[in-house]
């Protein structure tokens, strides 16, 4: 294994794989950015480049320091391009199938030794791991949207990974700027363990008519001074994603306290999905 992490791959260009190559560049390291094709890539790093674009009209980044970010971001065909990485992170729609085929993949085309990291919110590190020739080398590395905001990366080890492996990542995500936190590799981790019951329980509270929406989050936003009401902050993660979290924790755990409300499952089935969709708990208009 590289003694040091220079180049990294980052697999998925949207709203955390975007977060991970913004805040990597932005601390020095070389990202190849891949997702389904070439156009969508490059889609991802013009969005990268409105975001750094915010920091500089605000006075936190200069023009040239954002150029230099940016440059540092390598908008590629696809994973066949990560050859040179030394560390890879999957950073896709959270979906058992896809994440197996995409670390599948991705085995194939890093360099032996490279780390392989998926920022799988609740899916098994170990389950992941054994699709690869290189379990070893496999890892959770967890980080919180927005990435670039938030300063968790919770770091999850399955049954297979290495010492080296672990401490490798810790060393990346401290490097990022990140704290991090480990847990055990235990379906939703720690912190979506805590997270989307809260999020569901909130759902449950809307369909069983407790309040409004805005009266459901503003209640959690003062009442425990949360920076986010629970449903906003659903509609901002994805009700996808959450739905998808709600139903690993309700198969994996068996404990139907985890079942998830039906007003987050219709709203997926509408394709409400929240802010990506300008639609969700809240409208946000057409985007
Ligand atoms: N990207 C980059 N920067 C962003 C951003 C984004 N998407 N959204 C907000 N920011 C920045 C703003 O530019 C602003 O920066 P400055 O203070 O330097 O000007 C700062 O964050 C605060 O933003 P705003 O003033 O616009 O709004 P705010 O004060 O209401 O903060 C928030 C917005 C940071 C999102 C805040 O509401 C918050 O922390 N919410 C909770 C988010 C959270 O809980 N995330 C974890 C979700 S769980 C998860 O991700 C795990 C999972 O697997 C589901």
């Amino acid at each position: 294994m590289s003694a040091t992490i220079d180049t990294i791959g980052v697999l998925g260009a949207g709203q955390m794989g975007g977060g991970i190559a913004q805040v990597a560049a932005s601390r020095g390291l070389k990202v190849l950015l891949a997702d389904i094709d070439r156009a969508a890539a490059e889609a991802g790093k013009v969005k990268i480049g409105k975001a750094l674009g915010r920091l500089v009209e605000k006075g936190k980044l200069t023009a040239e320091e954002r150029d230099a970010v940016l440059a540092r971001i390598e908008p590629v065909d696809s994973v066949a391009a990560f050859a040179s990485v030394d560390l890879a992170v999957e950073a896709a729609t959270e979906n058992i199938e896809l994440k197996k085929k995409l670390m599948i993949g991705l085995d194939a085309a890093c360099k032996p030794g490279a780390i392989l990291a998926t920022n799988t919110s609740s899916i098994s590190i170990t389950l992941l791991a054994a699709t690869t020739k290189r379990p070893e080398h496999v890892v959770g590395m967890h980080f919180m949207n927005p990435v670039p905001v938030m300063e968790l990366v919770e770091v999850i080890r399955g049954l297979a990974t290495s010492d080296a492996t672990y401490d490798a990542t810790i060393a990346l995500a401290t490097r990022m700027g990140k704290l991090t936190v480990t847990s055990k590799d235990c379906p939703g981790f720690i912190v979506n363990r805590v997270l989307i019951p809260l999020i569901n329980e909130a759902c449950f509270a809307l369909q069983e008519g407790l309040g409004t929406a805005a009266d459901i989050d503003l209640g959690v936003k003062k009442g425990l001074n949360h920076p986010m009401g629970p449903l906003e902050l659903a509609d901002l993660i994805g009700l996808d994603t959450c739905l998808a979290i709600a139903d690993v924790l309700h198969q994996q755990l068996g404990d139907d306290k985890y079942r998830a409300a039906n007003n987050l499952r219709m709203h997926v089935a509408a394709g409400w999905l929240g802010r990506k969709t300008g639609r969700g708990f809240y409208d946000y208009g057409s985007r």
